[in-house]
C-alpha cells in the first residue's frame, strides 16, 4: 500500500507509512512514558511496527498543524492523548503502519494483508447472516475482518465480541463505506460507518464520521 498522508478535514488526518527504511528517522518528538515502552519491545519486528505507528501519527498531527502530545494506553489497550484532545487509533503489519486522529470523534482503523485462512476463521468473527454476503471470497472475509476491527478499536473495551456484538449490513467490494453496529452490549447499539480502501492484497479502514 502507497504511503500517505491526507488531511481528511481541518480536525483530522490519518498516515500510511511504509516501515522499511524508518531507521534512520528519529523519535524524539515521544514523551518520556512512551520512550520508555519504545525502549522495553525487545523484538525487532515489533519494536518497528511500534515506531511506524508513532511515526505516522506524527506525520498526520502535522498535517493538520497540531503538536504531538504524547499517548499512554488504557487497560484495554487503547492510546489516548495526554493532553485529553483529540482522539487517536493505530494499527500495524507486516512493513506498514497507519494512524489516525480527529479532534473531536473516537476512531478506529485498521490495516491487514488478504489472507487465505480468513475464511477458516470466519464463523469466529462472522454471524451467520453475514457468512451468508460474504460468499466465500478472501477479499470480503478481510474487508469484514478489518471494518469490524476498527469498529472494536473505535469504541476500545475489552468484552466486546467481533461475533456476537458486531454486525455488519451487507456489502460489495464495489462499496466504499461499510455500515455496521454494536448491539446487545450493556450499552445501546451504536451504529458505524466504516471507510474501506483496497490496494493489491491490503485492506485499510476507518471509521468515519
Ligand atoms: C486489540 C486489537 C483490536 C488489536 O488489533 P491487531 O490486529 O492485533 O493489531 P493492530 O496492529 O491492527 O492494532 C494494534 C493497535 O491497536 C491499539 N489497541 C489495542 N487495544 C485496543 C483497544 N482496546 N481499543 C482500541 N485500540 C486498541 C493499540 O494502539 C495497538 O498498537 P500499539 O500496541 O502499537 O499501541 C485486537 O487484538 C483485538 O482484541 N480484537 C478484537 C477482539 C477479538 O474478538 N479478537 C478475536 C476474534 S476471532
Amino acid at each position: 500500500m502507497q504511503t500517505k498522508i491526507e488531511k481528511i478535514s481541518a480536525f483530522s488526518a490519518l498516515a500510511i507509512k511504509n516501515i522499511h527504511g524508518i531507521e534512520d528517522e528519529v523519535l524524539d518528538f515521544l514523551s518520556f512514558r512512551e520512550k520508555l515502552s519504545y525502549a522495553n519491545i525487545s523484538h525487532a519486528d515489533k519494536k518497528q511496527e511500534w515506531k511506524g505507528a508513532r511515526l505516522a501519527i506524527k506525520e498526520a498531527l502535522d498535517c493538520i498543524s497540531l503538536p504531538y502530545p504524547g499517548f499512554f494506553k488504557d487497560e484495554h489497550g487503547k492510546s489516548h492523548s495526554m493532553n485529553d484532545y483529540g482522539y487517536v487509533s493505530l494499527t500495524h503489519t507486516l512493513g506498514l503502519a497507519a494512524a489516525i486522529f480527529h479532534r473531536d470523534m473516537p476512531v478506529g482503523i485498521d490495516l491487514d494483508f488478504v489472507r487465505d485462512k480468513v475464511i477458516r476463521l470466519g464463523p469466529k468473527f462472522l454471524d451467520p447472516a453475514e457468512i451468508e454476503f460474504l460468499n466465500n471470497d478472501h477479499l470480503l472475509y478481510t474487508i469484514a475482518w478489518s471494518v469490524k476491527e476498527s469498529i472494536f478499536k473505535c469504541q476500545g473495551k475489552k468484552g466486546i465480541s467481533l461475533r456476537q456484538n458486531i454486525l455488519l449490513q451487507p456489502f460489495t467490494k464495489d462499496d466504499h463505506v461499510v455500515h455496521g453496529k454494536i448491539y446487545g452490549s450493556e450499552h445501546i447499539d451504536h451504529h458505524y460507518q466504516v471507510q474501506v480502501e483496497v490496494e493489491n492484497d491490503v485492506v485499510l479502514s476507518y471509521t468515519i464520521w
